[in-house]
């Protein structure tokens, strides 16, 4: 028995990075797949694997900081699977590596529409659906920015602070409802995102990282994975760091 058999899952920013993990290793362990994503050929490209290792996925061209094309995108999902029971909120952007005064403004405001808003629009139209269906888990991708001060990490930092704050009230409002909702803090993972920070902060894997390497998108995906299956069913409200022991 896989870990996700027979589950429909929602997984924004699922055609990069983290996102694309989740969905190649959600259809591995047995759900159908919904990816929502604002690069469509990125989106088809993981849609492709997915259905090439024989599986079920649609890709949705959608930008989650849209509060109406998310609310669409469910709605397709929905039509399409007849349900949606678990999620995955991956999409984000990374940040300028500005001092706090000088963050400018333009980054600060994209931060937010799509760090925060985009994950707050995402989780209102999944537990819209789920409270209907009486469950399903949550899992937003914040960052050890989200735990910890992060130098240089101005609206990214606030956004992701934010986005572990908005889990525990979701999931403390929505309890008692089956549904569970939970934040993965990812520490340093390869993927296209750090590619770029990494060039502009002059990341270090080995000194960031304690275990000495950094992490590998599937390694994020296998925890998202367990938190949305029953074997956390008694797991809500946690901001759990997958990072090597960075906020150790
Ligand atoms: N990689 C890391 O080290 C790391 C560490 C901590 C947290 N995170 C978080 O993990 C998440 C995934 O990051 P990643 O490293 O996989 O990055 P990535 O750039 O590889 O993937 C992000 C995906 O989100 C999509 N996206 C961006 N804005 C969007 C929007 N408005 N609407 C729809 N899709 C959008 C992008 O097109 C991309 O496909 C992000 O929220 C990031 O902040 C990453």
């Amino acid at each position: 028995m896989t870990l996700l058999q027979g589950k429909v899952a929602f997984i924004t920013g699922g055609g990069s990075g983290i996102g694309r993990a989740c969905a190649i290793g959600f259809a591995a362990e047995g759900a159908r797949v919904a990816i929502i994503e604002r690069n469509n050929a990125h989106a088809d490209e993981v849609a492709q694997i997915v259905r090439g290792a024989g599986g079920e996925a649609i890709a949705l061209g959608v930008d989650v900081s849209d509060g109406a094309a998310v609310k669409e995108a469910v709605r397709v999902t929905v039509e399409t699977f007849g349900s949606l029971d678990c999620a995955v909120n991956s999409a984000g952007i990374g940040s300028s590596a500005s001092l706090f005064a000088e963050v400018p403004d333009d980054d600060w405001d994209a931060q937010i529409a799509v760090n925060l808003n985009g994950v707050r629009f995402s989780m209102k139209h999944q537990l819209i659906q789920m409270r209907k269906q009486r469950g399903g888990a949550i899992v937003n991708i914040a960052s050890g920015a989200g735990i910890t001060g992060v130098p240089r990490s101005g609206g990214y930092g606030a956004a992701k602070h934010a986005v572990v704050g908005i889990t525990r009230v979701a999931a403390l409002d929505h309890a008692k409802e089956g549904i569970r909702v939970n934040a993965i803090c990812p520490g340093y993972i390869l993927t296209p995102m750090t590619a770029e920070t990494a060039k502009l902060r002059k990341l270090d894997a080995a000194e960031l990282c304690p275990i000495g390497r950094a992490g590998e998108p599937h390694e994020i995906a296998d925890a998202a994975a367990w938190l949305c299956s029953e074997r956390a069913s008694f797991v809500t409200g946690v901001a759990l760091p997958v990072d090597g022991g960075f906020a150790a």
